[in-house]
Parts: C-alpha cells; structure tokens; sequence
C-alpha cells in the first residue's frame, strides 16, 4: 500500500530532527543556532517539495483522463490517508515552533559575564561609549566572548544591524534596546543602519573590531591615557570626529546636509531670515546646542542639539579655528 511508503518516508524525516539539533554548545552562540535553525528549514522545506512534486507528476500522469467521455472513479475518503496528513504536519510544524522559540529566547537571553557597551545612533552615525570612560564614533572595539550592546538614538530611529552575528534591533530615541551576540573570534565585521532615518541613511555605516583579551585590554589602555593627555586642541578634533559632524559637514569646503566647517571660524555668515553675521565663538556654540536658532541660507534645518559642556564645546571652537 501506497502509504506505507509516504509513512517511512515522513518518519526518517522526523527521527533526522532531533539527530540535527543534538550537538550543543557549552557557551550559546546564536548566529551558529540561526544557522542550523535556517538550514533545517530550509531541509524540511526541501523535502515536502521533492515529495508533494513527485507526488503531483506521478498523479498527473497515472490518472490522464484515457478517452473523453471517461468518469473519474468515486472515492468517499481514506481515514489512514486523513490523519497522517494532519498528524504528521502538526508533528512537523510544532517542532520547528519549539526550536524557533528556544532560538528566541537564545537571542534574548544576555549570558551573565557579558562585556557591555553603550551605542548611541544618530543622523548619520553611532557614538559608543564603553565604562571605561572612552568614546569612539562608527567603530565598535570589543573583546572576544559575548557582547551586549545597550542601544538608544539621539534623534530618529535607526537599526542596528549585524549581519555576521545575525542579529539587528531598532534604535529608538527615549528608549533603550539591546542586543547581544559572541564574538568568538577576533575579526571585523560590518555594521549598517536598517531603518530609513534621512538623506544620509546610506552613509550610515560602522564596523565591529573583536579583539583578543589581552589586545583589547592594551586597546582600553591606550586609548584612556590618549584621552587624560590630550590638549584642548585635539580634544576638540575628538570630539568633531567622534560626534559625526563630518557626516554633513565636510571639513574640506563641499557642502553636504550641512555647511563646510572649513574656515567657519571668523567667516561671513548669511542666514535663512535675511540677518548675517561674522561667525565667532558664540555663533558656533549656539549652533552645537541650539541649531534650530540660526539656520544657514540654503540649507533646511535639521541639525539636532548636541549637549556637549562648556570646557568641550570651547575645545571644539579651537580646533574649528585651526580648520581652514
Ligand atoms: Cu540611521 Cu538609517
């Protein structure tokens, strides 16, 4: 009988799950879950195809329609038929929300012992911010093991996405969101924003650099002692660097969203209501916390306001003087 063949074919299916999903980590890694959990997808998929093709071929041509006034055969139904077609399926389809939930709670789940950084999106950029007192701007530096990253945006939303690592989440202002992933080896990998989030949303891309343990302790050396020494001047070229101004202000005389910073300081300014000015020290800082204020002629106002204090915004203002 024919079903006894459909049956096996089912139950090999079935005894192959579990075999597949049996090695399991000790430390959890859910891009290698996402992986296996695509790939027995795209398995199970595979062969309902092949099966419900063959299936469909062999009846097409088996049961042709031999002579034109011919009937077809009278079947009131098949009960064994009946229930394998709804219990195998049911089988099938439980299982695979079982192991999409377990992979659910894989990426949700932060092991304990995490590294944790802080990543801030904005237009067009992120600004991350590690504990240990360093900020660095569209490059995330992180040891090897798992990593989670706890997420805001300044302005608009944007997404975080990681595609090596499986995993990207929105950025949302006023909220914070995370996402965690491990780094199992050192390497770089590509970050880019997923969200629509304005003119400069193709610009917005980052990288992920997984360090060793000990080169990334050497890395949050270096770079605490550079931060501690630093002179007002490159403090300020930090800080326009590390905050994405360049993102829409060019350093080099282009105008992109927003006017060149060179030669800024001590230039003629005209703005969008008619009033100029000679832009100095005041009319710069106004301008990084509050940009609605003045807006540059030719230009749309969407700047947002940067809260930066007073010793970093004079920081700022000197290394702005210097770019010309
Ligand atoms: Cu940020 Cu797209």
């Amino acid at each position: 009988m024919r079903g006894k063949y459909v049956l096996s074919a089912l139950a090999a299916i079935l005894v192959a799950i579990p075999t597949f999903l049996a090695e399991a980590d000790a430390v959890a890694d859910p891009a290698k879950s996402w992986d296996k959990h695509y790939t027995l997808w795209l398995q199970v998929s595979a062969v309902i195809w092949v099966f419900v093709t063959v299936l469909l071929l062999y009846i097409i041509f088996k049961f042709k329609r031999k002579k034109p006034d011919q009937v077809g055969e009278y079947i009131e139904g098949n009960l064994l038929l009946e229930i394998m077609w709804t219990v195998i399926p049911a089988i099938i389809i439980i299982m695979l929300g079982a192991q999409s939930w377990a992979l659910f709670n894989e990426f949700r789940n932060v092991p304990a012992g995490a590294y944790e950084v802080n990543v801030e999106g904005f237009q067009y950029g992120y600004e991350i911010k590690y504990n240990e007192g360093i900020k660095t701007l569209n490059e995330l530096v992180v040891p090897t093991g798992p990593v989670k990253l706890t997420m805001t945006s300044r302005d608009v939303v944007h997404n975080f996405s990681l595609p090596d690592y499986r995993i990207r989440e929105d950025m949302v202002p006023g909220r914070t969101t995370y996402l965690w992933f491990n780094a199992v080896k050192p390497g770089e990998h590509k970050v880019w924003c997923a969200e629509l989030c304005g003119t400069g949303h193709y610009l917005m891309m980052a990288r992920v650099v997984v360090k060793s343990k000990e080169d990334f302790a050497a890395w949050i050396a270096e770079h605490k002692s550079g931060a501690a020494n630093a002179s007002p001047l490159e403090q300020g070229k930090t800080l326009v660097e590390g905050s994405g101004c360049a993102a829409c202000h060019s350093l080099t005389g282009e105008a992109g969203a927003g006017p060149s910073l060179k030669g800024i300081f001590g230039r003629a300014v005209q703005f969008e209501d008619g009033a100029s000015i000679t832009s100095d020290e005041t009319y710069i800082k106004q301008s990084i916390t509050d940009p609605k204020v003045k807006v540059v002629k030719g230009f749309q106002s969407m700047m947002q306001p940067y809260t930066m204090t007073e010793a970093e915004l004079d920081s700022v203002v000197e290394y702005l003087k210097t770019v010309k």
